[in-house]
């Protein structure tokens, strides 16, 4: 069934043949009165410390339900902000909002679609990676894909392009099953990509016939309520989007950053891709998309840093040198540990490892990468609990940030007892060398005056099926 560009997917609506049935919130916010009550709830802070005055001054001018809905709405959109430019227009359901892709993480991926017309959009829930897609025109001269089994759908674009500007507008037909985010994804398609073609169906993907499609992108439930999902349980699973590449060899899959790299067969791609520090997700390409085996990609300026060779592991990396550290410590981006290309990121700077089974690396020169974290060595030293603390005391340092790697303790208790005091701030790095227990003292590269951005922890591997 699908639904045209100009048609809403069956959701129910006033007006529509589900009059009689209660509206959704979907319909009630699309509706002229929701529609106002948005208008006037722009902007404001609605969060607990104001809901209830808001609500109550609303009440008297709306129905109870429709400012529920808003004030939920208005809600959602404040939290959007951090994912969305445009989120004060777009409409979210909360689990639609946390399942999202950002406009940065998907116009990343959405750029690798240049040159495909007709992409199939599976699971897009309230449409973040559509915002993305449908805002993508095809460019004049497409390279779609490394592979030359592509030729012929390179061709069939290059002749509609060929055809004239009219024909250089891309089609993205968005599926899910969920008709109140089918709803959202068609309003914010409008409000994200105006004038894009953009059809909704609502249906299951693993009953939508892909025939005429160029190019297709799935990103499937990978959650439960708050249950994360191994991949076997992803909805679809992920071997079930494996197979999609079988079907439209231009393929890309949104996985957990947490993924198995074990998971994805050879040839394809698996691309990790951090915001900031940040992990954010995996991107499996297909074959026909891929441009290596592994990647890391660091945004917003999209530093990208892959292994050699597109099928396999790659050519091997030659041995990177082993040493106990040196005047600085770079701490790889988990982008770049996940991808497992800690060895390529030590050969590419010149830099060593300071133990074999841990992603720290050292240098003698202060390397500034963006694939890497650099600190200036203070101290470096076997790790000895109270020696580290009477130094970090006589270094007057009164806050630190502790990272752990590779060794056991509780971060807090430690920090307890190291008993600091001063005006200065360090990071502590608690490590291995050389399989040896081992503390070092350090400072930002660039800010050594502010205390280092506390690290969040990276989301642990996925469960297993
Ligand atoms: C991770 S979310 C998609 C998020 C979306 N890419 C975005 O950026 O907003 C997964 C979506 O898959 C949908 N879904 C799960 N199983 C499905 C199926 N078999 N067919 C269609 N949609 C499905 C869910 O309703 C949910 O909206």
């Amino acid at each position: 069934m699908i639904v045209g560009a100009n048609r809403r997917p069956a959701t129910s609506q006033p007006g529509s043949r589900h009059a009689d049935a209660p509206p959704s919130a979907a319909g009630l916010l699309r509706s002229a009165a929701g529609r106002e009550l948005l208008d006037r709830l722009a902007g404001q802070d609605v969060g607990p410390d104001r809901v209830l005055a808001v609500s109550r001054s609303l009440r008297a001018d709306y129905p109870p339900e429709l400012v529920a809905a808003a004030l939920t709405q208005q809600a959602l959109r404040f939290a959007a902000r951090a994912k969305f430019s445009r989120a004060d227009q777009m409409l979210f359901t909360r689990s639609g909002l946390e399942q999202a892709s950002s406009e940065l993480t998907a116009g990343h991926a959405a750029a690798r679609f240049a040159g495909a017309s007709v992409i199939a959009d599976l699971c897009c829930g309230i449409g973040g990676n559509l915002a993305a897609l449908a805002g993508a025109r095809t460019v004049p001269d497409p390279i779609i894909g490394a592979d030359p089994a592509d030729a012929a759908a390179t061709r069939n674009a290059a002749a509609r392009n060929a055809a004239g500007p009219a024909d250089l507008t891309r089609r993205v037909v968005a599926v899910d099953t969920d008709p109140t985010a089918l709803e959202f994804a068609r309003h914010n398609a409008s409000v994200c990509a105006p004038g894009s073609e953009a059809g909704f169906v609502r249906a299951d993907v693993r009953e939508l016939p892909l025939a005429g499609f160029d190019a297709v992108f799935i990103d499937p439930a990978r959650r439960d309520g708050q249950r994360r999902l191994p991949p076997g349980q992803y909805q679809p699973p992920l071997d079930w989007c494996l197979r999609l590449a079988g079907i439209i060899p231009l393929a890309a899959i949104k996985a957990a950053p947490g993924l198995d790299r074990a998971r994805v067969p050879a040839g394809w791609e698996t691309e990790f891709v951090a915001v900031g520090r940040e992990l954010k997700e995996a991107l499996l390409w297909s074959p026909a998309m891929a441009s290596a085996a592994r990647r890391a990609t660091v945004l917003p300026a999209g530093d990208t840093l892959a292994s050699s060779g597109i099928t396999g592991p790659g050519a091997p990396v030659p041995p990177v040198r082993l040493a106990p550290p040196g005047a600085y410590l770079l701490d790889p981006s988990p982008a770049v540990t996940r991808a497992g290309l800690v060895g390529d990121l030590a050969l590419m700077l010149d830099a060593w490892q300071i133990d074999p089974m841990i992603a720290f690396l050292s240098s003698g020169e202060p390397v500034r990468t963006p694939f890497a974290r650099t600190m200036a060595v203070l101290e470096s030293a076997p790790w000895h609990e109270k020696r580290f603390g009477r130094r970090l005391r006589e270094l007057g340092i009164g806050a630190a940030d502790i990272r752990r790697r590779g060794l056991a303790g509780d971060v807090q208790q430690i920090h307890r007892r190291l008993d600091l005091r001063g005006d200065h701030s360090a990071t502590i790095v608690i490590t291995r060398v050389d399989n040896r227990p081992w503390g070092l003292i350090c400072t930002p590269l660039s800010e050594p005056s502010k205390p280092s951005e506390p690290s969040k922890p990276p989301e642990p591997p996925e469960p297993s099926d």
